[in-house]
């Protein structure tokens, strides 16, 4: 049975079954592939996506209980956040790799949709379950705080 799922403000009939992770009906029927399979288990946050305003891991999410809109990157010129972030990420050069990134800049949006000045501690809490296995936390930090100050 298709099950309808809205992403990005445009809505999808994805025909699958209500079990399936919401990243694979993302990256599989929905052409989204900032979002991006780690781990597979909620444990590294590559998948990240936003729903109804908090961030998300959309591998361990069944399609079925997605209510509300699904924010991804690449909604990025239609959000002031998303905005900003990216263009501070590739100011401060945060990727190598670059596969960690998207779903980074979706817990920094998660964090900055509801604090415009956040302290270190709390951009480190809330990227605290993203990881990167190049390393480039420290970038990372500074492009989310460059992103809140131009928000702010
Ligand atoms: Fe979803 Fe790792 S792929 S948390
Ligand atoms: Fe490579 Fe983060 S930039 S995993």
């Amino acid at each position: 049975m298709a099950i309808q799922i809205q992403v990005n403000g445009k809505t999808h009939s994805v025909d699958t079954p209500p079990q399936t992770p919401l990243l694979y009906a993302l990256r599989n029927d929905c052409d989204v592939n900032s979002a991006k399979y780690g781990c597979g288990a909620g444990q590294c946050g590559a998948c990240t996506v936003i729903i109804n305003g908090s961030a998300i891991r959309s591998c361990i999410t069944p399609i079925s209980a997605i209510k509300g809109n699904v924010t991804t990157l690449e909604d990025y010129q239609n959000d002031p956040v998303l905005k900003a972030l990216n263009k501070s990420f590739i100011a401060e050069q945060a990727a190598q790799c670059g596969f960690c990134i998207a779903g980074m800049m979706m817990s920094a949006k998660g964090l900055l949709d509801k604090n415009k000045n956040p302290s270190d501690a709390q951009i480190k809490s809330a990227l605290n379950g993203n990881l990167c296995r190049c390393g480039t936390y420290s970038r990372i930090l500074k492009a989310v705080k460059s992103a809140a100050k131009e928000l702010a």
